[in-house]
C-alpha cells in the first residue's frame, strides 16, 4: 500500500480545529483510495512558546525532514507579537526548507457567492504563485539607536537573481499546465528600479523558453483595480513576497470567503518536505466556538494529495467539498449555519458515495 507520513502542526487558534477536521476528512479518503497516512502530531505553536520561550525546538526542522509533507494550521495568539510567532514557527519552515515557490489557487466554489454583483462565478479562477523565500520576507535590516529620537530601522527588500528567476520559471511551468496559459506578472517597477526592475528583465528571459504562454506586467497598484473590474482577464499570477501576500487577500475575499482559501508552500525541487495551510490566520474572535469554516483545510489538504500523486483523491476531495457547500452545508463566513463538525461529516459522507479510483 502507499504510505505516506504527514507531519501536522495544528499550532494557535482555530488551527487545531480546522486541522482536525482535514485529518478526518483525509483519513476517509485514504481508505477509499487505497493509500495510508502516518500522521506524526507536533504541539508547536504559542502555548509550546509559553512553556519553553521558542515556538519549536531548537532541531525542530531535523524532526520535520523526513515528512512527504507538512499539514500546517494557523500560527499566531493575542498575548505574544506576530512577527515573534510567524518568524518562531512557520517563516522558519518555509525558508529552511526553502519553499521558495507559495500557489495560492482562487475559485467561487460551487454553491458560493463572491461579493463583485455582475461578475459569473467561473471568470474568477486564478492560480497565484507567490515568491516565498526573499524579497520583502528575507529578514534582513535592523535597528539601530533603539528609544532614542535619532532611532533608525531598515527592512530591506532583497532580490537575488537566482531568486526571481526560479519563482518565474514555476510560474511560467503552472501558467503553461492550466487552460488559459497566460500569466501576469505583477511588479511595482516604475517605483522600485532596482530589485523590480530585475524582475522585469528576467521575466522576458524567462518567457522565451516558454513561447506557448502568453504574458503580460501589471503594477501591483493597478492589479487591485483589474482583479475587481476585469477578473475574467487574469489567470495565473506572479508576484514578490509581499505583493502577493495582500493580494491573495483581496483574492480570496472576492472569491467569498478567506475561510476557504488554501495555500501551498512549495520546494519544486523536493529536496524537502512541502507545507500545506489553510490561508487563514488563527481567528481568535472564533477559536473554541465549533463555527471555524474547514474548507480552507479541506482544500489545502487536496493541494497537499496532489503533491503526494493521490491525484484521484485530490479530485474527489474537491469534488465532495463542492457538493457539500452546493447543498447549502456551509458554516456562518459563507452565509450558512452550519458548523465545522456538520460540514466535516457531510464531506466524509459525501466522500463514502463517492467513486474513488486509485
Ligand atoms: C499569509 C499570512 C502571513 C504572511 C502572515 C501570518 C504573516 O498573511 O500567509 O498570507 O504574510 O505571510
Ligand atoms: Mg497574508
Amino acid at each position: 500500500m502507499r504510505r505516506y507520513r504527514i507531519a501536522a502542526i495544528p499550532a494557535d487558534g482555530i488551527g487545531p480545529e480546522v486541522i482536525g477536521a482535514g485529518l478526518e476528512v483525509l483519513d476517509a479518503l485514504a481508505t477509499r483510495a487505497g493509500f495510508a497516512l502516518d500522521v506524526d502530531h507536533y504541539d508547536w505553536g504559542s502555548a509550546f512558546y509559553r512553556r519553553t520561550g521558542a515556538m519549536m525546538p531548537a532541531d525542530g526542522l531535523a524532526q520535520l525532514r523526513g515528512a512527504d509533507a507538512i499539514y500546517f494550521g494557523a500560527v499566531g495568539a493575542p498575548d505574544i507579537p506576530d512577527h515573534i510567532t510567524l518568524w518562531g514557527l512557520r517563516l522558519v519552515i518555509a525558508q529552511g526548507f526553502d519553499q521558495y515557490a507559495n500557489l495560492r489557487p482562487t475559485r467561487i466554489l460551487a454553491g458560493t457567492q463572491g461579493p463583485l454583483r455582475d461578475v459569473p462565478a467561473a471568470d474568477i479562477d486564478w492560480m497565484i504563485v507567490r515568491e516565498n523565500s526573499e524579497g520583502e520576507y528575507a529578514g534582513v535590516g535592523g535597528r539601530a539607536h533603539r528609544g532614542l529620537p535619532e532611532e533608525v530601522a531598515t527592512e530591506v527588500a532583497v532580490f537575488t537573481r537566482t531568486g526571481v528567476t526560479r519563482v518565474l520559471r514555476y510560474a511560467f511551468a503552472q501558467a503553461r499546465a492550466r487552460r488559459r496559459r497566460h500569466l501576469t506578472v505583477v511588479t511595482k517597477s516604475n517605483a522600485q528600479r532596482y530589485g523590480l526592475v530585475l524582475w522585469d528583465e528576467v521575466a522576458a528571459e524567462v518567457a522565451k523558453d516558454f513561447p506557448d504562454v502568453t504574458w503580460d506586467k501589471e503594477l501591483v497598484d493597478a492589479m487591485t483595480v483589474r482583479m475587481v473590474r476585469r477578473p475574467a482577464s487574469l489567470d495565473t499570477i506572479v508576484a514578490t513576497n509581499l505583493h502577493a501576500d495582500i493580494l491573495s487577500d483581496l483574492a480570496a475575499a472576492l472569491a467569498g470567503s478567506i475561510g476557504i482559501a488554501p495555500t501551498a508552500n512549495v520546494d519544486p525541487e523536493r529536496r524537502f518536505p512541502s507545507m500545506f495551510e489553510p490561508i487563514h490566520g488563527s481567528a481568535f474572535d472564533i477559536t473554541g466556538k465549533g463555527i471555524a469554516n474547514p474548507v480552507g483545510a479541506f482544500w489545502t489538504a487536496a493541494m497537499m494529495l496532489e503533491h503526494l500523486g493521490e491525484n484521484a483523491a485530490a479530485t474527489a476531495l474537491m469534488a465532495a467539498v463542492e457538493q457539500v457547500c452546493a447543498a447549502g452545508i456551509v458554516t456562518p463566513d459563507l452565509g450558512g449555519r452550519s458548523n465545522t463538525v456538520e460540514v466535516t461529516r457531510a464531506v466524509c459522507n459525501a466522500i463514502a458515495g463517492a467513486n474513488v479510483a486509485s
